[in-house]
């Protein structure tokens, strides 16, 4: 690559990582359609979702949840679904022990588990009034 090129180069890659960052330009590591508080969005984005989505490669993972179709659970099944979230917060077993430490920066903290554990307990009051 010629010198002259390197300026374009840098400014490209900055741009790039910009809107990865942001989000913007790789909409696959995110859940669009969960349609939740932008607060616990953020954390189940970054925690949750690259294990549970439709498009994981953690079979296992995708078929006790799947954020990418977390719209289409209604009812009985949504409460469940947030029951078992509840759980595995509570009880510390997500993300899992082993890949937290390879990713240590997904874990939750305290601050986010409650955050969580706030919001599975209103969405739940919510859908029993129903
Ligand atoms: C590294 C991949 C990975 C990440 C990240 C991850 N999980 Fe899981 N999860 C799994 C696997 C694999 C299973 C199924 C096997 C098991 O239960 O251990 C599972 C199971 C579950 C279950 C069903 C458990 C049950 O017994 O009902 C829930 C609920 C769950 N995860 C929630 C979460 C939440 C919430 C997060 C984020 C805070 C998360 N997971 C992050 C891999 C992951």
């Amino acid at each position: 690559m010629k010198r002259q090129n390197l300026p374009a180069v840098f400014a490209l890659s900055m741009i790039f990582s910009l809107l990865t960052l942001t989000g913007q330009a790789n909409p696959k590591t995110e859940a669009d359609t969960l349609q939740v508080p932008q607060n616990v969005k953020v954390i189940l984005n970054n925690s949750c979702f690259g294990c549970h989505n439709t498009d994981s490669r953690n079979d296992d993972a995708k078929e006790e949840l799947d954020l990418k179709t977390w719209h289409q659970l209604t009812g009985t099944k949504r409460l469940l679904a947030l029951k078992h979230i509840r759980e595995t917060i509570e009880e510390n077993e997500m993300p899992p022990k082993k890949f937290l430490q390879h990713k240590p920066e997904k874990a939750l903290s305290a601050e986010q588990k409650k955050l969580l554990i706030d919001w599975v307990k209103q969405e739940s009051s919510a859908l029993l009034k129903k």
